[in-house]
């Protein structure tokens, strides 16, 4: 079974707090939302391999470990996935992105794919898929399964807040997928939606309600 790991950085939730804040507006919630990415991306990429090269310093000759080359994609799904993808081409701006485009069908919860673009080599590539609010975890689970469709062997998961049922959907699905998770709440209201949570992600990134 995959890992889940909690990130519960101080500084994480600090910002996550600011998100859950019905009074936080448009330009602030975005701005928490590429932060906190980025800080997620640094815990998610801590198994990166490493080569040793050979290097100069101003005093003498030394040997510097630098990241081996790994090639990486970052795969949003569209819309609110967008809003983390700035933060993790900060430290990582060398990766592929891919674009998903899955919509949750509102009476039946389940997600509709509209628009796939990805990487020509992403079978070859480790991705991270970048779901902000994995609900009931089915566009988690349907994007990485468009992935292993593609070929794609090594993923990972990236979201903000996730509820149990969500995670152990994905789980099941895709026990072979690690999940990093800033928060994991309490569970679902009638509408799907993620209780306390932030709202609806795409809707507070992009100021659409
Ligand atoms: C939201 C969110 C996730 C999905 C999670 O997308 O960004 O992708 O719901 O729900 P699930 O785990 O129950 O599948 P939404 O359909 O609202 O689209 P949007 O990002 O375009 O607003
Ligand atoms: N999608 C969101 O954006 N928020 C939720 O709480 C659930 C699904």
């Amino acid at each position: 079974m995959g890992t889940v790991h909690v990130m519960d950085h101080p500084l994480i939730l600090h910002k996550l707090s600011l998100m859950r804040d019905s009074q936080t507006g448009v330009k602030e919630f975005r701005e928490a939302t590429r932060e906190v990415a980025m800080l997620m991306c640094y815990e998610a990429t801590r198994d990166l391999p490493l080569k040793t090269i050979q290097i100069e310093t101003p005093l003498a000759r030394a040997k510097a470990r630098v990241i081996s080359g790994k090639k990486l994609a970052f795969i949003p799904i569209l819309r609110a996935g967008l809003g983390m993808i700035d933060g993790m081409l900060e430290l990582i701006p060398t990766a592929k992105v891919g674009h998903l485009g899955l919509y949750r069908d509102p009476d039946t919860m389940k997600p509709v794919e509209y628009y796939c673009k990805l990487p020509v080599d992403v079978a070859e590539r480790d991705v991270i898929v970048i779901d902000p609010m994995v609900a009931t975890g089915g566009s988690a689970t349907a994007a990485v399964q468009t992935l292993k469709d593609r070929g794609v062997k090594h993923i990972k998961l990236m979201c903000l807040l996730a509820t149990l049922v969500g995670l152990e959907t994905v789980q099941k699905a895709h026990p072979d997928v690690d999940i990093f998770v800033a928060a994991i709440d309490e569970g679902l209201n009638d509408h799907g939606y993620i209780v306390p949570g932030l709202g609806d992600a795409g809707d507070r990134i992009f100021g659409t309600k």
